[in-house]
This record gives C-alpha cells, structure tokens and sequence, in this order.
C-alpha cells in the first residue's frame, strides 16, 4: 500500500495545485466535455497521451491498446470512435505508435504467448503486407521500427474504412485521421501521414449508401 498511498497524496497535492491556481477548474470540467482529438495509443505505460503531448484533463479523448491496433470486431475501439466522432465531433483523430514497442516486437518474433497471440495476429498481417521490404532490413531493431510505422499506417487506414468514418467525411468533412510515431529515448513525436477522404482507401473498401 506504501506506492498506492504516495500516489494517493500526490492526487490531493495535485487537486490542490489546481483550485490555488484557478477556484473553477474542476466545476468547469466537471460540467464540460470538449476535446478536438481521439487519441488511439498503445497501453505502454511511457506513452502517456497527455503527458507527452503537454495537454490538459479534457482536451483528448483516449482510447489505448496493446500495439494502438484498430481491429474492426473490437466493440470497445468502435464505441469509442463512434462517440468521438458522432457525439464529441472531434476534429483530429491521432493513432500513436513508438519505437521499441513490445507488442510490434512480440508480433515479429515466434514466441508463443498464450491468448495475446491473437491479438498479435492482426500485426502479423501488417508484416505479411510488407513482408518484402521488411525481410531486406538485417538489423532487428530497425526491422522492427519500420513495423512499428508501417503499423501505425496500417492502423490509421483501418480508421478510414469504418463505415463511422466514412460516413462522418462524407457529411461533415471531419476528422482528419493522423499517424505519429513517439520516440521513447527522445520524447518526440514524428508526423508519418494524415488523411481527410476516402480516397486514402481501395475502392473495395468504399460505402456507396452512406
Ligand atoms: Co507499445
């Protein structure tokens, strides 16, 4: 309990910090809920969203996982991007991913890991998409950086063919879905891609009847 009760303390130090600055901060937040971004990140404990990206309680809606997968049959990832994007009208949707990741590493490797192996899958078939210019990369860890990139392309593609999303640029020309990559030894965050339309997608992925 000796850990649990520091971060208790720290809590109520924090909560203070925030009414001697300002006496309204949490009877404004408490009524208000306003963020522009969704972000999809990976459950890495160094990949705070918040922490890294400088923002405040209320200014990003946070869906994490192992490896910031977006798997079409998770109804939790759905929810989450159906209430962003058709309740809280976010503006951007940022999918996350970082260097050294375990989850993209794990997918890599062969190690038999019990029920996370089919979690795992859907990053193996990133590395079957690719597996070309993947296999030509000799040095492990830089193989698996460039997964974990071509992961996050992956997965922000993955946004685009949701029905929600298409949809939702159809009518309302929003969001914009960005892939970033986090460097852990650097603490920087690296702009991949964006895209705004459909166009980003192979027509067979397309909705006519939206
Ligand atoms: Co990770």
């Amino acid at each position: 309990m000796g850990d649990l009760n520091r971060i208790l303390d720290s809590n109520k130090a924090w909560a203070a910090e925030r009414v001697r600055e300002d006496p309204e901060y949490f009877k404004r937040l408490a009524n208000l809920q306003q963020p522009e971004i969704l972000w999809v990140g990976c459950s890495d404990s160094r990949v705070a969203a918040n922490v890294i990206t400088g923002t405040q309680p209320g200014e990003v809606f946070v869906h994490r996982n192992i490896a910031n997968m977006v798997v079409h049959t998770d109804l939790n990832l759905l929810s989450v991007l159906e209430y962003a994007v058709n309740v809280l009208h976010v503006k951007h949707i940022i999918v996350c991913g970082h260097y050294g990741c375990g989850g993209v590493r794990a997918a890599a490797g062969h190690q038999n890991l019990g029920i996370i192996n089919n979690w795992l899958r859907n990053i193996e078939d990133v590395f079957r998409f690719h597996e070309h210019e993947l296999m030509a990369i000799t040095d492990e860890d830089t193989r698996v950086d460039r997964l974990v990139e071509l992961n996050v392309q992956e997965q922000v593609l993955n946004l685009a063919k949701t029905s929600i999303i298409q949809k939702s640029w159809q009518y309302h020309q929003r969001p914009t879905i960005h892939g970033w990559v986090y460097g852990l030894e650097t603490g920087i965050l690296k702009p991949l891609m964006r895209v705004e339309d459909a166009s980003a997608i192979d027509k067979v992925y397309r909705y006519d009847n939206l």
